[in-house]
């Protein structure tokens, strides 16, 4: 961001163009205008026309730079033969920030590429900052400005929307006054050729109007960037994310166990979690989730008590949570004497309090009295179905009522059925309480709001953690990388492989490649017996699948039939296939058999795996992801994800393993692949791991670059 002026330009504009403000109705620079007007900003308002000399009872202007005043934001909706000559006009008037509405830039192909480079570059020559182009445009309800040609004004709230995508906020806005969703700010990103949701998170982190970023993407570019940026304003506030568009190109083309299980939709879901982003699961879950951030407190104790007069819906809500991994509250001796006293003998006094079909507006209101004497009872989802003696309208306003009094409390409706709830939900959406229409997306939007304490400490916590730079043999690393890539060859020698991980401090079966029965046999005399042989090449990713490794062999005719067996097997096997030559290693101890690998994801970079080993590992899948760098503690937390982890803990009788070994592997490898940025993938498979204090070992390795 250039400064703090443009920032304050950008959010809070105090003055606004609209170039291409029409004189007739329907057009969209009149729309804008009018939007601009209705909405009741407060700042300045300058129509640009060289057409006209008045729009909408405005004095207009035939180009920004006749305007004699300062000008925050110029919102352009011109033909896209003209935006260049008018940015170039806005930069000479020091406008600040361009909207840019009108379409035909990179979207439509090549010359329109070639235009938003030129866009972009005369933005830059006059220290401008874009949104857009291609886009709705920019509304901020705290200041009435509604610079986009959406149909209508949305409701004024908590929640900043930021879209990659104009239509659906078209549709968020018209459906808003129904989902009780109300805005602070609402961005529409469009071709993003400037501005993207990394500026827009940063800038709403301090915005005093926002309590949560809600997030629609296709793609992110600045995956590092974003992953930083994400991970601090979630301390702040909220953020959630509905990515759409995920695709699994990169899996397909994978060479390796790790690229084969880390596509991009993994590098999505992975970087939301690591670094805070709740993710939704589509559109609706964006929706539910950012309405309780938007509308409800932050939980200090996050514990839920359920009050329903129906059992199913009860049971549904309770369900929910157990779902979800979220305990219903203990209510507590005195709590349950309490609600004994007030309600019917056949009511549930526990968790779900049960006020029965026949509650009256007194029962809940009684029941709500003794709750609201408890502080830590914090979170309250009220279901209610419509039955013959409900009085929906009543209860909703004894909700609203005991809101006013306990607003630290979180509440969350489920009034379900139809006309007979209908009026109940508007009081209740006019008090501040959203309504789900199911108990089950109640509880599922309360659970962000639950668990978002969690996603806030961690953050902090990982924040003042830091990075490990592991020690590294950088010059070593280094040379056996470039000697591969003066060879030609993508992929290292499984000796290379070795030499890397030797030195990053990694354990690994040493090896020799051997071209002939004879170059094998002296490589298993100069290791040791007994050997293991295995085929060497960048297409056999299964190696076994082929008959492309012999074990346990102890003598030197033994080594030369396993050469021949091994040759004639990927020949017959594996046709076409590359081959460099057999691996000749010593046979290690048995251990366990985990997984470590890496593949670097195009937009966020080194995303590391872990899990169980071998040749089921993409079976079982048994296997968890970081973004890298990782800290200690992430390490661990990768570890303890998996199935892994219950075995390494020791199952069944069997001795405890190393993981403090794994976690050091891990943290090495994620030293390695930060500072290469030339190594690819890579896999460690099996990485056999010991009994606690003995350590592990890289039984067989591959790394690409
Ligand atoms: N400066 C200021 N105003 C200018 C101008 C200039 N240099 N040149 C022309 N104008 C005026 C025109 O006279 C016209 O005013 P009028 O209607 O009073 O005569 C107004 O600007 C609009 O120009 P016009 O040629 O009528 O364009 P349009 O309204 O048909 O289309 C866009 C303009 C931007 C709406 C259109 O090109 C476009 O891009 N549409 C798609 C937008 C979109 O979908 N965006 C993405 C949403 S997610």
């Amino acid at each position: 961001m250039s400064s703090k002026v443009s920032q304050n330009a950008l959010l809070n504009p105090r003055s606004v163009a609209v170039v291409g403000a029409s004189r007739f109705e329907g057009k969209v620079g009149y729309v804008i205008l009018k939007n601009i007007i209705d909405g009741g900003y407060r700042g300045k308002i300058y129509p640009i026309n060289p057409q006209a000399d008045n729009i909408l009872g405005l004095k207009c202007y035939p180009k920004v730079s006749a305007v004699n005043d300062e000008i925050d934001m110029a919102v352009i909706a011109v033909p896209v033969g003209k935006v260049l000559e008018v940015v170039d006009d806005c930069g000479q008037a020091g406008v600040k920030v361009l909207v840019v509405i009108s379409a035909g830039f990179k979207e439509v192909g090549l010359e329109g590429a070639k235009r938003e480079v030129e866009l972009v570059s005369i933005a830059k020559r006059y220290k401008m900052r874009i949104l857009g182009p291609n886009c709705l445009g920019y509304i901020n309800t705290s200041i009435g400005l509604n610079a986009s040609f959406a149909a209508i004004m949305p409701p004024k709230g908590h929640i900043a929307f930021i879209s990659q995508s104009g239509a659906l906020l078209t549709s968020l806005i018209d459906r808003a006054s129904l989902e009780d969703l109300a805005f602070s700010k609402i961005v529409s990103l469009g071709n993003k050729a400037d501005l993207n949701e990394i500026d827009y998170i940063r800038l709403l982190a301090d915005d005093p109007e926002t309590k949560v970023i809600a997030l629609y993407v296709e793609g992110i570019e600045r995956g590092d960037e974003f992953t930083k940026i994400v991970r601090e304003v979630s301390t702040k506030k909220p953020i959630v994310a509905l990515k759409a568009g995920v695709t699994e190109v990169g899996a397909k083309a994978a060479s390796s166990h790790t690229g084969s299980m880390a596509g991009s939709e993994i590098a999505y879901v992975t970087a939301f979690k690591q670094f805070g982003v709740i993710k939704a699961e589509c559109l609706s879950d964006l929706l539910d989730a950012t309405k309780c951030f938007g509308s409800q407190p932050l939980p200090k104790h996050g514990n839920i008590i359920i009050i329903t007069n129906a059992g199913g819906p009860g049971i549904l809500a309770a369900d929910a949570c157990g779902k979800l991994g979220l305990k219903l509250a203990y209510l507590g001796a005195d709590v349950i004497k309490e609600l004994r006293r007030i309600l019917p003998p056949a009511a549930s006094t526990n968790n779900p309090i049960d006020v029965l079909g026949d509650a009256r507006a007194d029962r809940y209101q009684a029941v709500l009295t003794i709750l609201s004497a408890k502080e830590e009872l914090d979170c309250l989802v009220m279901v209610l179905s419509p039955q013959a003696m409900t009085e929906p309208d009543e209860v909703a306003k004894l909700l609203v009522d005991f809101k006013a009094k306990k607003p630290e409390k979180v509440i969350v409706a489920s009034f379900l059925g139809g006309s007979k709830v209908t009026n109940a939900i508007s009081i209740l959406r006019n008090g501040g309480i959203p309504n789900y229409d199911s108990p089950e997306r109640a509880i599922k939007a309360l659970s962000s709001l639950i668990n978002y304490k969690e996603i806030c400490d961690k953050q902090q916590r990982l924040l003042n953690e830091g990075h490990l730079r592991y020690p590294i043999d950088r010059d070593r690393i280094k040379s056996t990388l470039s000697r591969a890539k003066e060879e030609g060859r993508s992929m290292l020698l499984p000796h290379e492989a070795c030499e890397i991980l030797n030195s990053c401090g990694i354990r690994a079966a040493p090896c020799i490649v051997a071209r002939s029965p004879d170059e094998a046999v002296q490589a298993a005399e100069s290791l040791g017996y007994p050997v293991v042989l295995k085929i060497v090449s960048p297409h056999i990713i299964h190696k076994s699948d082929v008959g492309g490794v012999k074990i346990d062999l102890r003598t030197s005719s033994e080594v030369k039939l396993a050469y021949y067996e091994i040759m004639a097997n990927v020949s017959k096997f594996a046709v076409g296939a590359t081959v460099y030559g057999v691996a000749v290693a010593p046979m290690v101890p048995q251990g366990m058999e985990t997984i470590i690998g890496m593949r670097r994801d195009p937009q966020f970079g080194p995303l590391l795996m872990f899990g169980l080993g071998g040749i089921y590992v993409e079976l079982l899948r048994e296997v968890s992801f970081r973004l890298a760098p990782i800290t200690k503690s992430e390490a661990l937390e990768m570890i303890m994800e998996t199935k892994a982890y219950t075995l390494l803990r020791g199952f069944r009788g069997s001795p405890p393993g190393d993981i403090d070994a794994v976690v050091d592997v891990l943290l090495k490898v994620s030293t390695l692949c930060t500072e290469f940025k030339e190594i690819q993938e890579i896999d460690i498979n099996p990485l056999f791991v010991y009994e606690k204090f003995k350590g592990c070992i890289a039984v067989d390795a591959k790394i690409w670059c």
